[in-house]
């Protein structure tokens, strides 16, 4: 008898223990990408006042499928990464423009045209700082030295800014407007994450 008695108690062991196992395997409902990179955005926006909360929430948009968890580490590299993709895009862009003349196929006036170019050819170089940093501040980033890949990322916001500034200062229209706001953002969005990390 004692065999059957035991297989009764553990069918009843089992049973007992069936909704509990069922109940813990569903209690942990995980957050969709998108609860997660909302949760991100609106902690890091309400402690930097350069995060944009629709601006960091449509980056990491971009790249929803790496985004798994509320690890700020994790999130600071992808923003890192966004900025590297972006400021190489925008290099690219300067480069175009330069060949085309500084006007970027606008006609202007000769120095116009002039003062744009030296405008563009200081922001390429400006990217290519961006740029060379990127490699190192993800480096940074992954081996929990937060404190260089912030100075790195401050350094490219002021490059991007920079940028910007200089056709103002040269009384030119600026032929990257968009790109110099993306990149000093992403930038600044890197720096908040770190924060958090
Ligand atoms: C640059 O970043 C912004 C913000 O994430 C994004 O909207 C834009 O598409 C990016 N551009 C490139 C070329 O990566």
């Amino acid at each position: 008898m004692a065999p059957s008695t035991s297989s009764t108690s553990l069918m009843a062991l089992l049973l007992m223990l069936f909704p509990v196992l069922h109940v813990a395997a569903e209690a942990p409902t995980p957050l969709s990408s998108a609860q997660i990179i909302l949760a991100a955005c609106k902690n890091v926006g309400s402690a930097s006042t350069h995060v944009d909360v629709e601006f960091c929430q449509e980056a990491l948009g971009s790249v929803a499928d790496a985004v798994h968890s509320l690890d700020y580490q994790d999130l600071a590299g992808l923003a890192v990464g966004l900025l590297i993709d972006n400021a190489t895009s925008t290099e690219g862009k300067i480069v175009r423009l330069l060949r085309e003349g500084g006007g970027g196929g606008v006609r202007l006036k000769e120095e116009n045209d002039a003062a744009v170019a030296r405008c563009l050819q200081s922001c390429q170089s400006l990217y290519g700082g961006i740029i060379d940093g990127g490699p190192p501040c993800m480096s940074a980033v992954n081996a929990g030295k937060f404190g260089a890949a912030t100075a790195i990322l401050e350094k490219a916001a002021v490059a991007a800014k920079e940028c910007e500034d200089g056709f103002g200062k040269s009384s030119s229209t600026s032929l990257l407007t968009p790109e110099d706001k993306d990149a000093y953002e992403l930038a600044k969005l890197g720096a908040a994450f770190l924060r958090f990390a």
